[in-house]
Protein backbone atom coordinates (compact mmCIF):
# COMPACT_ATOMS: atom_id res chain seq x y z
CA UNK A 1 0.00 0.00 0.00
CA UNK A 2 2.61 2.59 1.01
CA UNK A 3 4.79 1.18 -1.91
CA UNK A 4 1.80 2.35 -4.43
CA UNK A 5 1.11 5.66 -2.96
CA UNK A 6 4.57 6.93 -3.05
CA UNK A 7 4.81 5.56 -6.65
CA UNK A 8 1.83 7.74 -6.81
CA UNK A 9 3.52 11.03 -4.93
CA UNK A 10 6.70 9.93 -7.40
CA UNK A 11 4.74 10.70 -10.32
CA UNK A 12 2.82 14.64 -9.21
CA UNK A 13 6.30 15.85 -8.57
CA UNK A 14 8.19 14.33 -11.42
CA UNK A 15 9.28 17.22 -13.81
CA UNK A 16 10.07 15.37 -17.08
CA UNK A 17 12.27 16.84 -19.60
CA UNK A 18 9.43 18.01 -22.05
CA UNK A 19 7.82 19.19 -19.21
CA UNK A 20 10.92 21.46 -18.13
CA UNK A 21 11.33 22.88 -21.73
CA UNK A 22 7.27 23.98 -21.82
CA UNK A 23 8.03 25.88 -18.36
CA UNK A 24 11.25 27.12 -19.91
CA UNK A 25 8.70 28.50 -22.55
CA UNK A 26 6.59 30.02 -20.53
CA UNK A 27 9.04 31.60 -18.28
CA UNK A 28 10.66 33.37 -21.37
CA UNK A 29 7.03 34.82 -22.64
CA UNK A 30 6.26 36.14 -19.15
CA UNK A 31 9.55 37.86 -19.34
CA UNK A 32 8.87 39.07 -22.34
CA UNK A 33 5.60 40.46 -21.29
CA UNK A 34 6.74 41.59 -18.00
CA UNK A 35 9.87 43.54 -19.90
CA UNK A 36 7.40 45.29 -21.94
CA UNK A 37 5.20 46.03 -19.30
CA UNK A 38 2.05 43.75 -19.90
CA UNK A 39 0.34 41.64 -17.51
CA UNK A 40 2.53 39.18 -16.18
CA UNK A 41 3.84 37.18 -12.94
CA UNK A 42 7.24 38.09 -13.28
CA UNK A 43 7.91 41.98 -12.23
CA UNK A 44 11.08 42.31 -14.04
CA UNK A 45 12.17 44.95 -11.67
CA UNK A 46 15.21 47.73 -13.13
CA UNK A 47 18.18 47.94 -10.84
CA UNK A 48 19.45 50.85 -12.42
CA UNK A 49 22.70 48.52 -12.90
CA UNK A 50 25.01 46.98 -15.26
CA UNK A 51 27.90 44.53 -15.09
CA UNK A 52 30.62 45.59 -12.87
CA UNK A 53 34.47 45.82 -14.95
CA UNK A 54 36.15 44.18 -12.52
CA UNK A 55 38.04 47.31 -11.50
CA UNK A 56 35.92 48.82 -8.75
CA UNK A 57 37.74 49.98 -5.90
CA UNK A 58 37.31 51.24 -2.33
CA UNK A 59 36.80 49.85 1.48
CA UNK A 60 32.99 49.75 1.87
CA UNK A 61 30.23 48.89 4.04
CA UNK A 62 27.78 45.86 3.16
CA UNK A 63 24.68 45.26 4.66
CA UNK A 64 23.28 41.93 3.37
CA UNK A 65 19.21 41.69 4.60
CA UNK A 66 17.56 38.64 2.78
CA UNK A 67 16.05 36.35 5.68
CA UNK A 68 15.92 36.37 9.44
CA UNK A 69 19.64 36.73 9.63
CA UNK A 70 21.80 40.04 8.75
CA UNK A 71 25.05 39.75 7.85
CA UNK A 72 27.05 43.28 7.64
CA UNK A 73 30.54 43.36 5.89
CA UNK A 74 33.48 45.92 5.55
CA UNK A 75 35.30 44.93 2.41
CA UNK A 76 38.06 46.16 0.52
CA UNK A 77 37.69 45.89 -3.11
CA UNK A 78 41.00 46.27 -4.31
CA UNK A 79 40.30 45.76 -7.96
CA UNK A 80 40.91 42.65 -10.74
CA UNK A 81 38.00 40.87 -9.33
CA UNK A 82 39.77 40.89 -6.08
CA UNK A 83 38.55 41.85 -2.70
CA UNK A 84 39.03 41.21 1.09
CA UNK A 85 36.33 40.82 4.15
CA UNK A 86 37.91 43.38 6.85
CA UNK A 87 35.36 42.77 9.22
CA UNK A 88 31.93 40.57 9.51
CA UNK A 89 29.04 40.55 12.10
CA UNK A 90 26.17 38.67 11.70
CA UNK A 91 23.03 38.73 13.69
CA UNK A 92 19.54 37.21 14.20
CA UNK A 93 16.11 39.61 13.49
CA UNK A 94 14.56 37.29 15.74
CA UNK A 95 15.75 35.80 19.43
CA UNK A 96 12.96 33.85 21.26
CA UNK A 97 15.79 33.46 24.18
CA UNK A 98 16.29 37.20 23.77
CA UNK A 99 12.59 37.71 23.30
CA UNK A 100 12.78 39.85 20.65
CA UNK A 101 11.14 39.46 17.02
CA UNK A 102 11.99 42.21 14.50
CA UNK A 103 9.87 40.11 11.62
CA UNK A 104 6.61 40.64 13.38
CA UNK A 105 3.33 42.27 12.43
CA UNK A 106 4.06 44.03 16.10
CA UNK A 107 7.26 45.93 15.42
CA UNK A 108 7.54 49.22 13.76
CA UNK A 109 10.14 49.72 10.92
CA UNK A 110 11.83 52.29 12.62
CA UNK A 111 12.78 49.83 14.90
CA UNK A 112 13.84 46.93 12.54
CA UNK A 113 16.44 49.54 10.90
CA UNK A 114 17.48 51.04 14.51
CA UNK A 115 18.51 47.74 15.30
CA UNK A 116 20.64 47.31 11.77
CA UNK A 117 22.26 50.63 12.22
CA UNK A 118 23.35 49.60 15.60
CA UNK A 119 24.72 46.78 14.70
CA UNK A 120 26.67 48.84 11.37
CA UNK A 121 28.16 50.86 13.92
CA UNK A 122 30.17 48.06 15.90
CA UNK A 123 31.68 47.37 12.75
CA UNK A 124 32.27 50.58 10.96
CA UNK A 125 36.02 52.09 12.14
CA UNK A 126 35.21 55.14 14.17
CA UNK A 127 37.09 57.70 11.69
CA UNK A 128 36.36 60.82 9.61
CA UNK A 129 35.60 59.19 6.14
CA UNK A 130 32.94 58.88 3.91
CA UNK A 131 32.12 54.95 4.20
CA UNK A 132 30.04 53.67 1.28
CA UNK A 133 27.33 51.49 1.88
CA UNK A 134 25.62 49.32 -0.27
CA UNK A 135 22.37 47.44 1.02
CA UNK A 136 20.77 44.11 -0.34
CA UNK A 137 17.92 43.91 0.31
CA UNK A 138 16.37 40.57 -1.16
CA UNK A 139 12.32 41.80 -0.82
CA UNK A 140 10.64 42.80 -4.10
CA UNK A 141 11.43 46.50 -4.43
CA UNK A 142 10.01 49.31 -7.40
CA UNK A 143 13.20 51.26 -7.90
CA UNK A 144 13.53 54.01 -9.62
CA UNK A 145 17.18 54.82 -9.21
CA UNK A 146 19.84 52.44 -8.14
CA UNK A 147 19.62 54.12 -4.75
CA UNK A 148 15.68 54.67 -4.85
CA UNK A 149 14.08 51.20 -3.68
CA UNK A 150 10.41 51.22 -2.40
CA UNK A 151 9.26 47.88 -1.11
CA UNK A 152 6.37 46.38 -2.87
CA UNK A 153 5.69 43.49 -0.22
CA UNK A 154 7.12 41.43 1.66
CA UNK A 155 7.60 37.80 0.94
CA UNK A 156 9.14 35.19 2.93
CA UNK A 157 6.67 35.44 5.70
CA UNK A 158 8.41 39.21 6.87
CA UNK A 159 5.48 40.85 8.76
CA UNK A 160 7.15 44.17 9.70
CA UNK A 161 4.68 47.05 10.19
CA UNK A 162 5.13 50.82 7.72
CA UNK A 163 7.97 48.85 5.61
CA UNK A 164 5.83 48.47 2.52
CA UNK A 165 5.22 51.28 0.12
CA UNK A 166 8.50 52.97 2.30
CA UNK A 167 11.95 53.92 0.37
CA UNK A 168 14.26 51.41 2.03
CA UNK A 169 17.45 53.09 1.67
CA UNK A 170 16.01 56.17 2.98
CA UNK A 171 14.94 54.27 5.83
CA UNK A 172 18.47 52.99 6.53
CA UNK A 173 20.10 56.27 6.14
CA UNK A 174 17.80 58.02 8.77
CA UNK A 175 18.40 54.96 11.41
CA UNK A 176 22.06 55.44 10.73
CA UNK A 177 21.75 59.57 11.35
CA UNK A 178 19.65 58.62 14.51
CA UNK A 179 22.76 56.66 15.77
CA UNK A 180 25.86 59.12 15.03
CA UNK A 181 26.42 57.19 11.48
CA UNK A 182 26.21 59.75 9.24
CA UNK A 183 29.76 59.42 7.64
CA UNK A 184 27.97 55.62 6.18
CA UNK A 185 26.46 56.94 3.38
CA UNK A 186 23.62 54.56 1.17
CA UNK A 187 24.81 54.50 -2.30
CA UNK A 188 23.01 51.67 -3.63
CA UNK A 189 19.99 49.51 -2.57
CA UNK A 190 20.03 45.88 -4.73
CA UNK A 191 18.12 42.23 -4.65
CA UNK A 192 20.55 39.53 -3.59
CA UNK A 193 20.12 38.24 -7.25
CA UNK A 194 21.58 41.45 -8.25
CA UNK A 195 24.63 40.60 -5.81
CA UNK A 196 25.12 37.40 -6.93
CA UNK A 197 25.82 38.34 -10.05
CA UNK A 198 27.28 41.53 -9.66
CA UNK A 199 29.86 39.36 -7.63
CA UNK A 200 30.18 36.50 -9.69
CA UNK A 201 30.28 38.95 -12.35
CA UNK A 202 33.70 41.01 -10.96
CA UNK A 203 35.78 37.77 -11.53
CA UNK A 204 34.06 36.00 -14.86
CA UNK A 205 32.56 38.29 -17.50
CA UNK A 206 29.92 35.28 -18.98
CA UNK A 207 28.04 35.88 -15.58
CA UNK A 208 24.33 36.86 -16.91
CA UNK A 209 22.41 35.02 -14.37
CA UNK A 210 22.04 35.36 -10.93
CA UNK A 211 19.92 32.95 -8.84
CA UNK A 212 19.51 32.36 -4.72
CA UNK A 213 18.50 29.02 -3.87
CA UNK A 214 18.27 29.83 -0.40
CA UNK A 215 15.08 30.48 2.15
CA UNK A 216 13.78 32.33 -0.82
CA UNK A 217 14.51 31.77 -4.81
CA UNK A 218 14.51 34.47 -7.17
CA UNK A 219 16.83 35.21 -10.33
CA UNK A 220 17.87 37.75 -12.13
CA UNK A 221 19.63 38.36 -15.49
CA UNK A 222 21.43 41.07 -17.45
CA UNK A 223 19.23 42.45 -20.06
CA UNK A 224 21.48 43.42 -22.83
CA UNK A 225 19.01 46.41 -24.30
CA UNK A 226 17.17 47.79 -21.07
CA UNK A 227 13.57 49.41 -22.78
CA UNK A 228 14.80 51.84 -20.09
CA UNK A 229 17.87 53.32 -21.63
CA UNK A 230 18.88 51.39 -24.30
CA UNK A 231 21.82 50.02 -21.99
CA UNK A 232 22.58 46.93 -20.29
CA UNK A 233 20.56 46.71 -16.83
CA UNK A 234 20.33 43.88 -14.15
CA UNK A 235 16.80 43.25 -13.86
CA UNK A 236 14.88 41.57 -10.83
CA UNK A 237 12.72 39.17 -12.44
CA UNK A 238 11.42 38.11 -8.67
CA UNK A 239 10.91 34.96 -10.62
CA UNK A 240 9.46 33.30 -7.29
CA UNK A 241 6.25 34.72 -8.41
CA UNK A 242 6.49 32.94 -11.48
CA UNK A 243 2.52 31.11 -11.92
CA UNK A 244 2.77 28.92 -14.91
CA UNK A 245 3.72 25.27 -12.88
CA UNK A 246 0.80 23.15 -11.61
CA UNK A 247 0.30 22.22 -8.52
CA UNK A 248 -0.26 19.41 -6.73
CA UNK A 249 -2.51 18.88 -3.83
CA UNK A 250 0.28 19.84 -1.72
CA UNK A 251 1.51 22.94 -2.85
CA UNK A 252 -2.42 23.76 -2.67
CA UNK A 253 -2.85 23.30 1.23
CA UNK A 254 0.76 24.86 1.51
CA UNK A 255 -0.31 28.02 -0.65
CA UNK A 256 -3.77 28.29 0.92
CA UNK A 257 -2.31 28.30 4.64
CA UNK A 258 0.60 30.71 3.63
CA UNK A 259 0.88 34.28 4.68
CA UNK A 260 0.06 35.40 1.02
CA UNK A 261 -1.70 32.74 -0.58
CA UNK A 262 -1.99 32.99 -4.47
CA UNK A 263 1.47 34.91 -4.60
CA UNK A 264 5.32 33.45 -4.94
CA UNK A 265 3.98 30.01 -6.19
CA UNK A 266 6.95 28.80 -7.93
CA UNK A 267 8.94 29.90 -4.69
CA UNK A 268 6.58 27.42 -2.61
CA UNK A 269 7.57 24.84 -4.53
CA UNK A 270 11.03 26.28 -4.55
CA UNK A 271 12.83 27.73 -1.50
CA UNK A 272 13.69 26.22 1.66
CA UNK A 273 11.11 28.33 3.62
CA UNK A 274 8.90 26.07 2.14
CA UNK A 275 10.53 22.70 1.20
CA UNK A 276 10.07 21.19 4.87
CA UNK A 277 6.26 22.56 5.28
CA UNK A 278 5.89 20.34 1.55
CA UNK A 279 7.05 17.09 3.23
CA UNK A 280 5.08 17.72 6.25
CA UNK A 281 2.16 18.18 4.98
CA UNK A 282 2.60 14.72 2.76
CA UNK A 283 3.66 12.82 5.52
CA UNK A 284 0.53 14.09 7.62
CA UNK A 285 -1.74 13.27 4.85
CA UNK A 286 -0.49 9.92 4.41
CA UNK A 287 -0.96 9.63 8.69
CA UNK A 288 -4.36 10.61 7.88
CA UNK A 289 -4.79 7.91 5.23
CA UNK A 290 -3.77 5.57 7.02
CA UNK A 291 -0.48 4.84 5.31
CA UNK A 292 1.51 5.62 7.74
CA UNK A 293 0.97 4.60 11.56
CA UNK A 294 4.14 6.44 13.25
CA UNK A 295 3.87 10.27 14.42
CA UNK A 296 2.15 12.50 17.27
CA UNK A 297 0.25 15.23 17.39
CA UNK A 298 3.11 17.59 16.66
CA UNK A 299 2.93 16.56 13.08
CA UNK A 300 -0.03 18.42 12.47
CA UNK A 301 1.67 21.86 13.35
CA UNK A 302 2.55 24.00 10.52
CA UNK A 303 6.26 24.48 9.56
CA UNK A 304 7.28 21.81 12.08
CA UNK A 305 10.03 20.37 9.78
CA UNK A 306 13.03 22.99 8.81
CA UNK A 307 14.47 22.07 6.15
CA UNK A 308 18.02 21.76 7.32
CA UNK A 309 16.28 18.72 8.40
CA UNK A 310 15.38 17.84 4.74
CA UNK A 311 19.33 17.98 4.26
CA UNK A 312 20.24 15.67 6.97
CA UNK A 313 17.46 12.96 5.84
CA UNK A 314 18.90 13.39 2.40
CA UNK A 315 22.33 12.91 4.11
CA UNK A 316 21.52 9.37 5.16
CA UNK A 317 23.36 6.08 3.75
CA UNK A 318 23.13 4.56 7.19
CA UNK A 319 20.98 0.91 6.82
CA UNK A 320 18.75 2.05 9.55
CA UNK A 321 18.33 4.98 8.72
CA UNK A 322 19.47 6.55 11.80
CA UNK A 323 19.63 10.09 10.93
CA UNK A 324 16.14 9.93 9.20
CA UNK A 325 14.69 7.92 12.62
CA UNK A 326 16.66 11.00 14.71
CA UNK A 327 15.05 13.54 12.73
CA UNK A 328 11.54 11.95 12.71
CA UNK A 329 11.60 11.31 16.53
CA UNK A 330 12.66 14.66 17.92
CA UNK A 331 10.04 16.21 15.52
CA UNK A 332 6.80 14.08 15.61
CA UNK A 333 7.33 11.87 18.17
CA UNK A 334 7.70 9.11 15.10
CA UNK A 335 9.58 6.20 17.68
CA UNK A 336 8.65 3.03 16.23
CA UNK A 337 11.27 3.03 14.33
CA UNK A 338 9.58 0.92 11.16
CA UNK A 339 12.02 1.14 8.68
CA UNK A 340 9.58 1.00 5.77
CA UNK A 341 7.86 4.48 6.96
CA UNK A 342 11.16 6.44 7.79
CA UNK A 343 12.44 5.22 4.17
CA UNK A 344 9.08 6.73 2.91
CA UNK A 345 9.84 9.97 4.55
CA UNK A 346 13.52 10.13 3.47
CA UNK A 347 11.80 8.92 -0.52
CA UNK A 348 9.02 11.87 -0.27
CA UNK A 349 12.29 14.48 0.75
CA UNK A 350 14.14 13.08 -1.82
CA UNK A 351 10.74 13.78 -4.63
CA UNK A 352 10.64 17.42 -3.18
CA UNK A 353 14.49 18.59 -3.20
CA UNK A 354 14.59 17.25 -7.36
CA UNK A 355 11.51 18.74 -8.10
CA UNK A 356 13.21 21.98 -6.42
CA UNK A 357 16.14 21.55 -8.50
CA UNK A 358 14.15 21.13 -12.13
CA UNK A 359 11.68 23.86 -11.63
CA UNK A 360 14.49 26.41 -11.00
CA UNK A 361 17.18 25.16 -14.01
CA UNK A 362 13.93 25.17 -15.94
CA UNK A 363 13.69 28.75 -15.41
CA UNK A 364 17.37 29.63 -15.75
CA UNK A 365 16.73 28.32 -19.43
CA UNK A 366 13.76 30.06 -19.80
CA UNK A 367 16.65 33.45 -19.44
CA UNK A 368 18.58 31.66 -21.43
CA UNK A 369 16.45 31.67 -24.51
CA UNK A 370 16.03 34.81 -24.07
CA UNK A 371 19.20 36.24 -24.43
CA UNK A 372 21.08 33.47 -26.46
CA UNK A 373 18.52 31.46 -28.36
CA UNK A 374 21.19 29.40 -30.04
CA UNK A 375 23.72 29.17 -27.04
CA UNK A 376 26.35 30.51 -29.15
CA UNK A 377 27.88 31.70 -26.32
CA UNK A 378 29.20 30.74 -22.84
CA UNK A 379 27.05 31.66 -19.61
CA UNK A 380 28.10 31.46 -16.08
CA UNK A 381 24.79 30.99 -13.75
CA UNK A 382 25.76 32.26 -10.36
CA UNK A 383 24.19 30.74 -7.26
CA UNK A 384 24.31 31.68 -3.51
CA UNK A 385 21.88 29.50 -0.79
CA UNK A 386 21.83 27.01 1.59
CA UNK A 387 20.11 24.62 -1.03
CA UNK A 388 22.51 25.05 -3.31
CA UNK A 389 25.69 25.22 -0.99
CA UNK A 390 24.16 22.06 1.29
CA UNK A 391 21.47 19.99 0.42
CA UNK A 392 22.60 16.70 -0.83
CA UNK A 393 22.61 16.15 -4.70
CA UNK A 394 21.13 19.64 -4.99
CA UNK A 395 23.58 21.26 -7.65
CA UNK A 396 23.64 17.37 -9.39
CA UNK A 397 19.67 17.91 -9.57
CA UNK A 398 20.57 21.24 -11.38
CA UNK A 399 23.25 20.65 -13.68
CA UNK A 400 21.72 16.99 -15.06
CA UNK A 401 18.65 19.09 -15.79
CA UNK A 402 20.45 21.37 -17.73
CA UNK A 403 21.90 18.60 -19.49
CA UNK A 404 18.34 17.39 -20.11
CA UNK A 405 17.66 20.08 -21.71
CA UNK A 406 20.20 21.16 -23.46
CA UNK A 407 22.11 18.53 -24.32
CA UNK A 408 25.89 18.40 -25.97
CA UNK A 409 24.98 22.28 -25.94
CA UNK A 410 24.72 22.41 -22.59
CA UNK A 411 28.67 22.68 -21.89
CA UNK A 412 28.29 26.10 -22.83
CA UNK A 413 26.68 26.47 -19.07
CA UNK A 414 28.47 26.64 -15.86
CA UNK A 415 26.41 26.59 -12.42
CA UNK A 416 29.01 27.66 -10.17
CA UNK A 417 28.67 29.28 -6.38
CA UNK A 418 28.76 32.95 -5.91
CA UNK A 419 29.72 32.69 -1.74
CA UNK A 420 28.66 35.34 -0.03
CA UNK A 421 27.72 36.70 -3.37
CA UNK A 422 24.97 39.12 -2.33
CA UNK A 423 26.99 40.87 0.32
CA UNK A 424 30.40 41.12 -1.68
CA UNK A 425 27.76 42.49 -4.46
CA UNK A 426 26.38 45.21 -2.57
CA UNK A 427 29.74 46.33 -1.76
CA UNK A 428 30.42 46.08 -5.84
CA UNK A 429 27.30 48.09 -6.25
CA UNK A 430 28.28 50.78 -3.49
CA UNK A 431 31.90 51.67 -4.81
CA UNK A 432 30.44 51.82 -8.75
CA UNK A 433 28.20 54.41 -7.81
CA UNK A 434 29.68 56.11 -5.49
CA UNK A 435 33.07 56.08 -7.80
CA UNK A 436 30.93 57.73 -10.28
CA UNK A 437 30.25 60.68 -8.40
CA UNK A 438 33.67 61.10 -8.68
C1 LIG B 1 12.15 36.29 -2.18
C2 LIG B 1 12.23 37.78 -2.47
C3 LIG B 1 13.28 38.07 -3.51
C4 LIG B 1 14.61 37.43 -3.13
C5 LIG B 1 14.41 35.95 -2.86
C6 LIG B 1 15.72 35.26 -2.42
O1 LIG B 1 11.69 35.67 -3.33
O2 LIG B 1 10.97 38.26 -2.88
O3 LIG B 1 13.45 39.47 -3.66
O4 LIG B 1 15.54 37.63 -4.14
O5 LIG B 1 13.44 35.77 -1.85
O6 LIG B 1 16.18 35.77 -1.22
Amino acid sequence: MLHRVLAEIEQQFTVPTGCMKTIAAAFHNAMVDGLAGRASSLKMLPSFIGRPTGQEQGKVVAVDFGGTNVRILLVALTGQGQFNIVARRSFPLKDKAKNYDYTSAAVEGKKLFDFIAGNIAEIVPNEDIIYPLGHTFSFPCRQFGVNQAQLISWTKEFKTAGVEGQDIGQLLQMALDRKGQSRVVSQAVINDTTGTLLAAAYRDMTTDIGTICGTGHNSCYLEPCHPLTSQPMVVNMESGNFDKIAQTKYDVLLDAASEKPGAQRLEKMVSGQYLGEIVRIIISDLRDCGYLTLGDERLSVPYSLPTEEISVMLADTTPNLAAVASVAASRWGMVGRDIAELAALQTIASFVALRSARLAAATWVGVLLKIDPELDRCHNIAVDGSLYEKMPGYAGHLSRAIKDMFGAKASQVTVRLSKDGSGIGAAIAAATVYNAKG
